[in-house]
């Protein structure tokens, strides 16, 4: 079994659902706080370990990459931001939006044999564990020497936006999957299990993807690509102890903001 080395963060979405933020920036540079969202994504791989970065961009996401520009780094001040030494970023073009499954294709050459760390460029988590959450999966993978997802409940009215998993509970936070489904109708939802933005994958996922057509919404999807891998081999999910922010609406975007906030002492007032 590989250790967990380099990581996949997909930010090539379009965020429609944030428009007109997202007109003119990417939605993995609007802020919480005093960082943008994707400085957030670095910094929980940084926490579990990761040594090399790859993110998936698209059309109009170029400032990422400055933001990312080694010039821009500053020993002092970078460290006060989570970053004690500057983390060996990449990056790749996604050519056009077709789905998370097609993104995570792109990483193929970064990824070459090594299982990977995949975290989306518009999730962020916060935890009262002593590990980070994708610290928490990488040692869930360790344990498992298989992919692995990080599942969470997921309210009724909520099921329809996620990918949903159908599974045994082997464990108190394990799952072995045997099927899932992407954003399905509640009625027809297999649990309340949702997928939570965040997978150790072996290199293995790139069989499936090859082998997809298009799914939801006319994406290639990569609940799909799970779904198959499940059929065929051990998939686990892993409930994550922490809290997840999805920034891709309004309302969570927010939510986020004034969560982190509250949190942060630097910003209350005497
Ligand atoms: P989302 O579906 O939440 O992001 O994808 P989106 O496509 O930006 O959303 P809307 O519907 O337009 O508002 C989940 C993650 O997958 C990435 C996104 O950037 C996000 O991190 N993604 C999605 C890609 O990198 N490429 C794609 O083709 C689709």
């Amino acid at each position: 079994m590989g250790k967990i080395r380099k990581v996949v963060i997909p930010a090539a979405g379009l965020g429609t659902r944030l428009y007109p933020l997202t007109r003119g920036q990417p939605k993995e540079m609007l802020p919480i706080v005093d960082k943008p969202v994707i400085h957030y994504v670095v910094e929980e791989a940084v926490k579990a370990g990761i040594e090399e970065i790859l993110i998936i961009i698209g059309r109009g996401k170029e400032s990422v990459i400055n933001y990312f520009d080694s010039n821009n780094f500053d020993s002092n001040l970078d460290r006060e931001y989570g970053f004690d030494k500057f983390p060996e970023i990449f990056f790749v073009r996604q050519k056009e939006p077709k789905g998370l499954a097609d993104a995570i294709n792109c990483a193929r050459g970064f990824v070459g044999e090594e299982p990977f760390l995949v975290l989306l460029g518009d999730t962020i988590y916060t935890t009262q564990s002593k590990d980070a959450v994708a610290k928490q999966l990488v040692k869930a993978f360790e344990s498992k020497d298989a992919p692995i997802i990080a599942v969470e409940k997921i309210g009724q009215s909520e099921i329809k936006y996620y990918g949903i998993i159908d599974g045994k509970k082997v464990s108190d936070r394990l799952w072995l999957i045997k099927d899932a489904v992407e954003k399905p109708d509640p009625k027809d939802a297999p649990s309340n299990m949702g997928i939570a933005g965040a997978y150790v994958l072996t290199s293995d996922i790139f069989n499936y993807i090859d082998r997809l057509s298009k799914g939801k919404n006319g994406e290639y999807q990569l609940t799909d690509a799970l779904k198959a891998m499940a059929k065929e081999t051990e998939v686990y999910g892993y409930e994550f102890e922490g809290r997840r922010y999805d920034i891709g609406t309004k309302e969570r975007w927010i939510d986020a903001f004034i969560e982190f906030a509250k949190g942060d002492k630097k910003f209350h007032s005497k």
